[in-house]
């Protein structure tokens, strides 16, 4: 057997990376433990620790981001929760927006248990993220595009203000995926995508990854992954490399659709708002161009009529679109943001900045387009 590489150990590559779903590993010698401990060798001893399968994986999705190395783990949010614990201690400030995955208030809940003070801005008030660094601000934390109201986010800007008191920039960049943007080219530290969606893009694994820049991120991420045990199982990892060989395919059709159909409610009166940052009337178009490429994301946000009765029967109407959470599926799913992702909110909290009870997030997905209008404009009428 190869002792450096427990996927080859016939001499040639298998074309799908072999699932190594051991625990523990034989140690064949004690050389071959010190070597392994010492660092002179990728060996592994402990699932907990690492694992050949899942490290395949990092190294695709690093190379996907133009990342020295990643760390991938059981979810987006052990992901975040994961950069949080690593680089946040009692007295430092987080600076985020309103306008993130609901999932991190109740993140942001615990870590000031921990004495984290927590700011949160509206991700269309960027000056004010000037006015609120202070001298413990320790990282800024962005989704651009946000969920749910595709709000994009100026990671320049961001990165100034962050240089202003050395802080951590992080993005999560699941919205985009790679396909459409590369945060570390815009100075962030560190890039974390929940890999659930667009990354494995079939709605069947649940992971998260954080790319890192340079190896000491990466063994700082590593620590606290073994430290706590957020390692990924390699069947899910297994999964993910399947789903990133047809990442900029997917990416590539799901951002088509998108614009078609946001162009397409753009002109229906019984839609008041359309949200996507490939409308040029979107606030956030011309930033979006200078940061995204290949189009701009697979997800955006509309009102239907005035009331939420009047988005649930347009949604009950719905044949081809599905109603259901996540985005970055082969299917178009549509969901109400204030019912379902934005629950982990205060109740006063989920309509604060811009998001309404008859809001509708759309994922589009693989299909045809023209099929994805017939169906809207019937659900419309
Ligand atoms: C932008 C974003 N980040 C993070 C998460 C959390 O990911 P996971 O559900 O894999 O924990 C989500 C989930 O929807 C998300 O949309």
């Amino acid at each position: 057997m190869n002792e450096t590489d427990p996927l080859t150990p016939y001499g040639n590559r298998p074309m799908v990376t072999p699932i190594v779903s051991a625990v523990n590993y034989e140690y064949l010698s004690f050389e071959v433990l010190r070597k392994i401990t010492d660092g002179e060798i990728d060996g592994y001893t402990y699932h907990r620790d690492d694992n050949p399968t899942c490290r395949v994986v990092e190294k695709q999705i690093a190379a996907l981001e133009g990342a020295v190395d990643c760390v991938i783990c059981t979810s987006g949010m052990a992901a975040i929760t994961m950069v949080f614990l690593t680089y946040l201690k009692g007295g430092d400030q987080l600076l985020t927006f309103h306008d993130i995955y609901g999932a991190n208030y109740k993140v942001a809940l615990i870590l000031e248990k921990f004495g984290v003070e927590v700011v949160w801005l509206d991700a269309a008030e960027q000056q004010k993220v000037a006015d609120n660094v202070k001298d413990n601000t320790r990282m800024i934390f962005c989704e651009t595009p946000t969920n749910p109201l595709v709000k994009t986010v100026d990671m320049t800007m961001l990165r100034e203000q962050a240089d202003r008191v050395g802080a951590m920039l992080v993005v999560d960049n699941t919205f985009a995926t790679p396909y459409h943007q590369l945060p570390l080219e815009f100075g962030a530290d560190l890039v974390v995508h929940s890999a659930t969606k667009g990354l494995g893009g079939h709605n069947d694994l649940m992971a998260g990854a954080i790319a890192c820049p340079t190896k000491e991120y990466y063994d700082e991420l590593w620590f606290t992954r073994q430290a706590i045990g957020t390692t990924l199982d390699p069947f899910p990892a297994s999964r993910l490399e399947k789903g990133l060989k047809t990442l900029n395919l997917r990416a590539a059709k799901m951002a088509e659709n998108a614009q078609g159909i946001a162009e397409f409610l753009a002109t229906r009166p019984k839609v008041p708002r359309v949200c996507y940052p490939g409308l040029p009337s979107d606030p956030g178009h011309e930033i979006a161009r200078r940061q995204m490429k290949n189009g701009f994301g697979g997800v955006l946000a509309f009102d239907v009529g005035e009331t939420q009765e009047d988005a649930k029967r347009f949604v009950e109407k719905l044949e081809v679109i599905y109603h259901a959470v996540s985005l970055g599926a082969p299917e178009t799913l549509v969901c109400l943001p204030v019912l379902t992702t934005m629950l982990y909110l205060p109740p006063e909290r989920r309509t604060t900045f811009g998001v309404k009870p008859n809001t509708v997030r759309l994922s589009a997905g693989l299909e045809d387009l023209d099929e994805l209008i017939e169906d809207l404009k019937q659900a419309l009428e």
